[in-house]
């Protein structure tokens, strides 16, 4: 089936927020004491900031009230939003301007799907808020990944059927997203970490429009 949309998911992918969710989530971790490692970290990429959240604390064999975890959450994402609040277009990923200028050339669609509430304002501080054809983000969803529906209500947004679309994703729980949805997933990372990625390269720089339609259809 030929492949008319590209969704891209932001944090990892257009952006390079996902360090700022590291660095949010490993001063909350070590005030509650105890640390996240890196390795740790690589769970916690394409998930919702409570289901972040709550692995963190499992992992630190910590159980708390509802209460407490929403303060957590929003002392988390204070921290997040003071680190992405001087982003600029200068922090679009190296790859990605040029990649979507094939895109349009193509004639594809394209389509956000974020688990992210921030999506919006990352969108507008980098220049990007224009950049799709249908944004959907952490607002309009009620399950994250790696449940597809970020992805399924991206292409029946844009309407088009899961077959005509490629994911571009650089979470584990992101290309399981994706892979559940029906859709060819390219993985932006390392292939020994998105063992289900139909293709896998470093990032958007290490790919054409071309190479990527070809493997999919
Ligand atoms: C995803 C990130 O894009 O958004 C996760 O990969 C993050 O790390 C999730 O937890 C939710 O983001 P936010 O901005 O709503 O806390
Ligand atoms: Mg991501």
């Amino acid at each position: 089936m030929p492949i008319r949309a590209f969704l891209f998911d932001l944090d990892g992918v257009i952006v390079d927020t996902a360090i700022y969710h590291y660095q949010a989530w490993k001063r909350l971790a070590n005030e509650l004491g105890f640390d996240i490692s890196e390795e740790f970290n690589e769970q916690l990429k394409g998930v919702s900031r409570m289901d972040s959240l709550d692995l963190i604390l499992a992992h630190g064999g910590l159980t708390l009230s509802d209460e407490k975890k929403n303060e957590l959450a929003a002392q988390k994402n204070q921290w997040y939003l003071e680190l992405v609040s001087r982003m600029t277009s200068d922090d679009i990923l190296p790859g990605v301007a040029t990649f979507f200028s094939q895109v349009r050339k193509a004639g594809l669609q394209t389509a956000l799907g974020s688990v992210s509430k921030n999506a919006p304002l990352i969108l507008e501080r980098i220049g990007m808020a224009d950049a799709f054809d249908a944004i959907i983000d952490g607002t309009k969803i009620t399950k994250g990944k790696p449940d597809p529906e970020v992805f399924t209500k991206g292409a029946a947004e844009l309407e088009v059927s899961p077959a005509e679309c490629v994911v571009f994703e650089d979470a584990v729980a992101g290309v399981e997203a994706g892979k559940r949805g029906g859709m060819f997933v390219v993985g932006l990372g390392s292939p020994d970490v998105l063992t289900q990625a139909d293709l896998v390269a470093p990032s958007l720089n290490d790919l054409t429009v071309d190479q990527v339609l070809t493997k999919a259809q």
